[in-house]
């Protein structure tokens, strides 16, 4: 009995070290690390970009104090909220989905990659 438990600790131990709930290689939070320049999960941590913060289900454009585009403005208005379909479509060619958008990203061209992202952003709401 003593032997297992203490390799369970260790293994706790070990996670809780990396600050990392999921497992270390979660696809969509290595996906992340192309809008991580610009981008934080943290609420109201906005940096280069807003905050991605439960995004998915998030009103667009609407971080209090951060200054969008016009573009993204626009798409609030005929959109509303980020859900995942449009997630994905904005994720794949931002300059398409939203005319002159300050995001400067060329686009994520692997819909697989992409899915794993928003599955990703999905779980980082608490
Ligand atoms: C070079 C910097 C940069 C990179 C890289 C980048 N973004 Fe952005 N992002 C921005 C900026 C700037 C805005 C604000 C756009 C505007 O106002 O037109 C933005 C806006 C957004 C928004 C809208 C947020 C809101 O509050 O409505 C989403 C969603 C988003 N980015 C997702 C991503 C994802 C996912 C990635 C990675 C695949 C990514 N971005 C990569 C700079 C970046």
């Amino acid at each position: 009995m003593r032997p297992v438990l203490g390799v369970g600790a260790l293994f706790l131990s070990a996670a809780a070290l990396a600050g990392a709930p999921e497992p270390a290689g979660d696809p969509g939070r290595i996906a992340f690390q192309k809008c991580y320049a610009c981008h934080d999960v943290t609420p109201g941590n906005d940096v280069a970009g807003p905050s991605l913060h439960a995004i998915v289900g998030r009103p667009i454009a609407a971080r209090p104090g951060y200054e969008y585009s016009a573009a993204l403005r626009a798409l609030a208005e005929r959109e509303g909220r980020w859900n995942e379909a449009l997630l994905d479509r904005f994720i794949a060619d931002p300059e398409a989905v939203a005319p002159g958008t300050s995001m400067t990203f060329t686009g994520m061209r692997d819909p697989r990659e992409r899915a794993d992202l928003i599955a990703w952003l999905g779980r980082q709401s608490e």
